[in-house]
């Protein structure tokens, strides 16, 4: 059995604000997990802090025309505010570019290199005249010598997949200024990856039935290719330096030192208690991190960490997968994010915690829709939960004087509030399973039970002729919701210390929700009102044209030649069905003039297939074809709109006509 839980969530580069992806990759999740442990009365702490060096950090710098360090300090403060905000907690949240960090990340190399863990090597670099910088692997474009796809990065190709070394790109480009670099002669230091080969796969082998589906599949796709040294230093001047003589002017590479903060920061927390969470064999160590992180922390990590020696290796790794929005994958640099102070500044925290929770990416990438978002939160939180509290509060302060029934419980009350019991302890399990998505229905079904009781309760009648049985019917009520509140404490904290302090409950843990609290017999219930608002579909639309208006004003423009290579023509709809099994794919046949597509498009929801017939469509016809639900499809056609419609001609045009 585990004495202690050391959770960690992954350390944010301090380069830009928290969007909602960040708090569905690997805040949240932590957050609850941290919750419900301490409700356990476990000992668990909770570690972070900003992750401060690295390219990602300089060329923010840059683009906002500030040093690396104003950067940084800015946005620590931004992220440690916004995480405040929306009731995410650590023990400690630091920084990578501190003085400890900086001593620990070097004696930790230190220790590698003198146990020969780490090796010099010579290596050809790309460096930019221009900008003045060597070129990390990811900013210099080519064209890929495997699949000819011209704008491959240095470090892989997205069209054919292939990891690549920038110098077999072919007429490589700076993808800052898009001029040709050249070739300089320089030396770098490389952890011997390679050497812990044999007990990575020991170490994987006993995660097997333990660690999630996705990341097991990402380890063994990367053991099974074998391993190789890796660079663990670069030539920049932002960074740790390189505790060597002989290399002045290098430093850590921004992945060798972001790891280690998770033992300075918990070494900055409590210089006496840190070794207890890092070195004491009962001490479990859980990182939570989205699924981009998951090669570093479930290989490099753990092999720098053997390496080193005298650190224990992470028990779990519960990586969550992306969330995407409004159906589009979060993109910074296009500007399409939904940041997560203006969510704040909009909404209340508990919403946001709720709703992320609901559509968690647990196990494939989800979707925050904000409509969705709206419904959820009216239907779920504030229906069955705001309004269970609200209902009661003030039956109460209508009835019984702002007071607590004093009664004693009949066998009948006990056993419906034993109830509850069950779907606490179900979630319990799915929580330590790191199944949050299930434990947060499992209470929403808790929730459900209390309201379907109070229903057949029917209180409102019952207080006209049996007051008596009114009061244990309340009083077991009160009761069920201490214990749901409770439990609902590690996804909505902020509403549940609001309720349970209404209700008087000030000492409790989450095994104490399976039993009746006596002590607040006949005490006096704070009037809260209503618990929440509802969200409004006005505030909705208003974060949309927001939301929208900032990626048309970020200015991405494609060239001419570029827009040119698209082939979009006019066609007619000959025939359509449904797909099977689909609600929004209809299967079209167009006819180009000589020639007939068969297109798949998601159009479903707005037509029925016979009102399409003969309508003209616009189809972009030069799309590689794709196999959607089994079926060809071969181009696509143009619609806009969260149920699209589609778009057609203003009049007849032959069919075939190239639209320009
Ligand atoms: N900053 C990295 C990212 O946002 C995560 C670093 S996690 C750590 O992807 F382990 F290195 F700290
Ligand atoms: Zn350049």
């Amino acid at each position: 059995m585990y004495r202690r839980i050391l959770i960690t969530s992954a350390l944010p580069y301090a380069n830009g604000p928290l969007h909602i992806g960040h708090l569905a990759g690997a805040y949240l999740p932590a957050d609850i997990y941290t919750r419900f442990q301490k409700l356990k009365n476990r000992d668990a702490i909770h570690i972070c802090g900003t992750d401060e060096h690295g390219v990602a950090i300089t060329l923010s710098a840059k683009k906002e025309n500030k040093t690396p360090k104003a950067l940084v300090d800015y946005y620590h403060e931004n992220i440690k505010n916004t995480f405040s905000r929306i009731g995410i907690y650590f023990e400690n949240f630091s920084r990578t570019t501190r003085k400890l960090h900086y001593e620990l990340s070097q004696s930790f190399f230190l220790s590698i290199y003198n146990k020969g863990y780490i090796e010099k090597r010579k290596v050809k670099q790309f460096y930019c005249e221009n900008d003045k910088i060597f070129l990390p692997d990811r900013y210099i474009t080519g064209t890929c010598p495997y699949c000819n796809y011209d704008k491959a990065r240095g470090d892989q190709c997205e069209k054919c997949g292939k990891w690549l070394e920038p110098t077999e790109l072919i007429e490589p480009r700076c993808t800052l200024c898009n001029s040709g670099p050249v070739l300089k002669d320089s030396f770098q230091y490389f952890f011997k990856l390679n050497e812990f080969e044999e007990r990575l796969r020991e170490y994987i082998a006993s995660k097997k039935n333990k660690w999630k589906e996705n990341v097991l599949n990402f380890v063994d796709n990367w053991l099974r290719e074998g391993l190789k040294p890796r660079a663990i230093t670069r030539d920049l001047e932002w960074g740790v330096p390189v505790p060597l003589e002989e290399a002045k002017n290098k430093v850590l590479y921004v992945w060798f030192d972001a790891p280690i903060g998770y033992i300075s920061s918990t070494k900055e927390w409590s210089k006496d208690n840190w070794e207890k969470y890092w070195k004491d064999k009962d001490t479990k160590i859980v990182h939570f991190i989205g699924k981009d992180n998951i090669v570093f922390h479930s290989i490099v990590w753990p092999a720098m960490l053997m390496a080193e020696g005298s650190y224990n290796l992470p028990d779990e790794i519960p990586a969550n997968e992306f969330l995407n929005l409004m159906g589009d994958k979060i993109s910074t640099s296009r500007n399409w994010a939904l940041w997560l102070d203006e969510l704040l500044d909009r909404f209340e925290p508990d919403y946001i915690r709720f709703f992320i929770a609901y559509i968690m990416p647990e196990y494939k990438d989800s979707d925050f829709n904000l409509h969705d978002f709206k419904d959820r939160v009216n239907n779920e939180l504030i229906n069955k939960y705001g309004n269970l509290i609200s209902r009661t509060l003030s039956f109460i302060v209508n009835f019984f004087e702002s007071k607590i029934p004093d009664v004693e419980l009949s066998e009948e009350n006990i056993k419906d509030f034993n109830e509850i019991k069950k779907y606490i302890s179900e979630a319990e399990n799915y929580i330590e399973n790191f199944e949050f998505r299930k434990a947060l229905s499992t209470i929403l079904s808790g929730v459900d039970y209390i309201n379907a009781y109070i229903d057949r309760q029917k209180p409102w009648n019952l207080i006209k002729y049996d007051k008596e049985q009114v009061k244990r019917v309340i009083f077991t009520t009160i009761q069920l919701i201490r214990s749901i509140s409770i439990s609902f404490e590690p996804y909505i904290p902020f509403s549940t210390k609001k309720v349970l302090d209404a209700i008087g409950v000030l000492n409790y843990n989450w095994d104490s929700a399976k039993e009746i609290d006596y002590s607040i017999k006949g005490k006096g219930i704070k009037n809260i009102g209503n618990l929440y608002k509802k969200i409004e579909d006005k505030e909705i639309q208003e974060l949309l044209s927001i939301l929208h208006s900032r990626v048309l004003k970020e200015k991405n423009y494609i060239t001419y030649e570029e827009f040119s290579k698209l082939d979009i023509r006019v066609g007619k709809v000959v025939s359509a069905q449904r797909v099977e099994k689909s609600r929004k794919l209809l299967k079209l046949l167009i006819s180009l003039g000589n020639e007939k597509r068969q297109i798949i498009a998601g159009i479903g929801e707005s037509y029925t297939p016979e009102s399409l017939i003969n309508k003209n469509v616009i189809v972009v016809v030069n799309l590689e074809p794709k196999k959607i639900m089994g079926l060809e499809s071969n181009g696509m056609l143009l619609a806009a709109g969260e149920k699209p419609i589609i778009l057609t001609t203003d009049g007849d045009v032959e069919e075939g006509s190239k639209v320009k």
